[in-house]
């Protein structure tokens, strides 16, 4: 609200004029419903997942009479207990539910204690033996390749001519480049709850990005038809892509219990379960070789990618395709290799997360950049800046951009000044001898469609009630990103009323079926287009009742707030009059409409084509200081220029970009998943595992919202944002690299993120650096 008792634009969507997103309301006063708020019916079941111990081996004996003794428990389930397939592999039929004769991960679920509560089926948990033979252990994902423990065969994306390139280019560098996983850390943890209706129907509520998968996932394993179940969500307290296909396993878990038992089976997990059991962002191995003429043109670039993909496919194959599509970032090169290896290991099967294998793709050219400026004795920027995509250049898959990458680099330019940021970190540099600052730019190109295809559809259901008051149902599932209050938004905007008056029900496979998961950025774009198509619809209608009212032409009917506007004047007719008009001429007041973008298309053979509907892009200047002493840091400031389009709601966006940016920074810095050699997860709690915290946030974020023309077919104009930013994140893996070499010229740094501080620590006294010290004066090093 502001001063005038007003409630201003980007407010004007929360009930309370708190804040623009419609659900602030209800978190800050903890009313918002998470699947543990969800009241339990009477009698319901708790259960919980005994997995394996070891990651790869056949399982010899599995005992459960003692568990099965302890107070409470019902009942417990194997891989016998599956009446249809044993298996939830999404992309590939590679992964079974509960393990039969061996075992691929550690976590990967063997039985499903179903107890009277929660503690006593984790106290059983403890009781079940199991004996495995051990198997080879593979945590590698070159070592897989080597082996052929190939998901899928590799795929290579070409553009020009890598061969005779090589010739032209004056500078070559080669490197080798090692991203790690990321545990996403949603602060709700996964969790379902099975509740049987009549008739054999079971409704499962899931803290899920995709409804459907968890019911099409439940009836296969159940051999029931997907009309059978019910998925309903009412939001999720944070996703970032782990619940696009991993919160299936624990909605089949529930379903399966509930389906044997006809009671309502709940099962949350603990956050230790859910880091052991659960994967992550893939970590990448990756080999680079890129080739610059003398003007610092990018005329080659060579990368083979091995993503570490975990025991199973999940959506593996999809992550990678996206490392190969975002493999050359915003930049143009004209002769380009990448190829790229899925590689199995036994860990657990790795997954979505924000930005899809997109930001793996990002980093190795980064990475080839920041070597070639380093060889070079130039700030990366000058590089980076030469090769910045052009409207009409040509991405190794095809498709031409409408880029508007330079627009972005000059506005960050023009806003911040990048040559006198530069001069500022070295002045300070030379001013100071134990702290040193470093910066880097990070441009970012995203492309805006999931990569299948098929999956870029979405349907809509907008009902109006006869007192005027509205109700959508959409695919799209709310989690955190704010995509019901844009749902809203395009409501209003189109049947020109109050806010106040429109509700966005919970995600349901019964209202809206087939949904593709809430995911690849696009579910506002997906989702708010058909919600766009649907209000027209009802829309037309209810201005062709006022036409035949008011007996004029329907296209000279307008409604604004809530008025009937005829010829361009005010009527005696409002919102209210014309929908109980509309519903006595029993004419409909609902529609459910479906979406899908044009003009995308992907030739799997000859990997060309036009996979997305357009780009996201934007400029980040990230700037750090190391203490030299200790190792540790801070990032000073992330200075942005983003691509948005013409946001619908700047709130949100701007949430969504600087949360993104965090995510990012996150993972380049601190993050640091470590699995040991028998593949077991050392870092399963959030003691062991560092996640950003409000001490470790950027000191200053700044975002410049770039209002960008050119049609992009989003919604309203307003390009998605849930992904890109995060990529920004990756400037202060470089900013740290340059303020290491700031202190030691020497240091000799891979390229290998996490830039944890013990990294930064160990860049700083490289032996070169060491013996330098101990022969300065005054510098004592033990
Ligand atoms: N923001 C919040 N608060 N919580 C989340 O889980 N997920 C991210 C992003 N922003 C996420 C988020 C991911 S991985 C995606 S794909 C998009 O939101 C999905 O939502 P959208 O398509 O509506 O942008
Ligand atoms: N992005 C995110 N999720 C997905 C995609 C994608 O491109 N394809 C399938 N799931
Ligand atoms: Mo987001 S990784 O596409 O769920």
């Amino acid at each position: 609200m502001n001063k005038n008792g007003k409630i201003s634009e980007a407010n004007k969507y929360s009930p309370s004029g708190v804040g623009g997103n419609i659900d602030s309301y209800t978190h800050v006063r903890g009313e918002s419903v998470y699947l543990d708020d969800i009241p339990v019916v009477n009698g319901t079941l708790f259960a919980s997942a005994f997995d394996s111990p070891v990651a790869h081996g056949k399982i010899k004996l599995l005992d459960t009479t003692e568990a099965e003794a302890m107070p409470g428990v019902i009942r417990i389930f194997t891989a016998y207990d599956i009446p249809g397939e044993n298996q939830i592999g999404g992309i590939i039929p590679d992964e079974e539910l509960l393990a039969n004769t061996h075992v691929h991960f550690c976590g990967m679920p063997i039985a499903l204690v179903v107890a009277e509560t929660d503690e006593a089926a984790r106290a059983a948990i403890k009781k079940i033996k199991v004996e495995i033979e051990l198997l080879t252990i593979i945590t590698d994902p070159r070592e897989a390749k080597e082996k052929g423990e190939l998901i899928i065969p590799p795929r290579t994306f070409q553009i020009g001519d890598i061969t005779t390139a090589w010739s032209q280019c004056k500078y070559i560098f080669e490197g080798r480049t090692e991203t790690n996983g990321q545990e996403h850390l949603y602060i709700e943890t996964q969790g379902a709850y099975a509740v049987p209706q009549e008739n054999g129907v079971i409704r499962i509520y899931s803290s899920t990005q995709g409804p459907t998968a968890v019911q099409r996932t439940a009836a296969r394993v159940l051999a029931i038809p997907m009309n059978q179940i019910e998925v309903d969500t009412t939001r999720l307290g944070g996703g970032f892509g782990g619940k696009e296909d991993q919160a299936t396993t624990w909605g089949v878990m529930c379903a399966l219990a509930c389906y044997h038992l006809k009671k309502p089976v709940k099962y949350s997990l603990h956050r230790m379960e859910d880091m052991r059991m659960t994967g992550k962002r893939h970590p990448y191995s990756s080999d680079f070789k890129i080739g610059l003429n003398k003007d610092l043109k990018i005329l080659a670039y060579e990368a083979v990618f091995y993503q570490n993909a975990g025991a199973a496919a999940d959506l593996s194959p999809a992550v990678m395709e996206r490392t190969l599509f975002h493999c050359t970032n915003s930049y143009f090169i004209p002769n380009v290799k990448a190829t790229a290896y899925c590689c199995r290991t036994n860990l657990p099967p790795n997954t979505a997360f924000r930005g899809f294998g997109g930001p793996q793709g990002m980093f190795v050219i980064e990475a080839a950049i920041a070597k070639a400026a380093e060889q070079l004795n130039i700030p990366a920027y000058e590089i980076q800046q030469k090769n910045l995509l052009q409207t009409g250049d040509e991405f190794p898959y095809g498709q031409k951009a409408e880029s508007e990458a330079n627009e972005c680099w000059s506005k960050t330019n023009q806003l911040y000044g990048i040559k006198k940021l530069q001069q500022n970190v070295d002045d300070f540099n030379s001013k100071n001898k134990l702290y040193k600052k470093g910066m880097a730019l990070m441009p970012i190109c995203f492309g805006i469609s999931f990569t299948k295809t098929l999956m870029n559809q979405a349907r809509a259901l907008v009902h109006v009630y006869t007192d005027g008051s509205v109700g959508i149902s959409t695919g799209a599932v709310e989690m955190g990103q704010g995509v019901n209050t844009k749902m809203l938004q395009v409501a209003a905007k189109i049947f020109s009323i109050d806010p106040v008056n429109i509700k966005v029900t919970t995600t349901n496979t019964y209202r809206i079926a087939n949904t593709s998961p809430t995911a690849a950025s696009a579910a506002a774009d997906l989702n708010g287009r058909a919600t766009e198509i649907a209000c027209n619809a009802v829309l037309q209608r209810l201005k062709q009742v006022a036409a035949d009212e008011l007996k004029v032409e329907v296209s000279k009917i307008e409604i604004k707030e809530e008025t009937v506007f005829a010829n361009g004047s005010k009527t005696e007719w409002d919102w209210k009059k014309l929908v109980m008009a509309t519903y006595s001429k029993r004419i409909s007041l609902s529609e459910l409409a479906h979406y899908t973008p044009e003009d995308i298309h992907f030739n799997l053979n000859k990997e060309k084509g036009h996979p997305f509907v357009y780009h996201v892009y934007g400029t980040a200047i990230s700037i750090v200081t190391i203490d030299c002493i200790r190792g540790i840091y801070e990032v000073d400031s992330v200075k942005v220029v983003h691509d948005f389009g013409k946001s619908m709601n700047t709130m949100i966006d701007l949430g969504q970009c600087e949360g993104g940016i965090v995510q990012g920074i996150g993972w380049m810095t601190m993050e640091e998943l470590l699995y040991n050699k028998e593949g077991k997860l050392m870092t399963s709690a959030l003691s062991t595992y560092k996640v950003p915290d409000i001490y470790s946030v950027p000191k200053e974020i700044t975002i410049h919202f770039l209002k960008t023309q050119k049609n992009n077919s989003a919604i309203f104009g307003s390009k998605a944002v849930g992904e890109p930013p995060l990529m920004y994140g990756i400037g202060a893996y470089f900013a740290l690299h340059n303020a290491v070499k700031a202190f030691n010229t020497t240091a000799g740094l891979k390229y290998d993120a996490p830039m944890t501080p013990e990294k930064v620590l160990m860049g700083l006294y490289s032996p070169a650096k060491k013996n330098e010290l101990l022969n300065a004066e005054g510098i004592k090093v033990i």
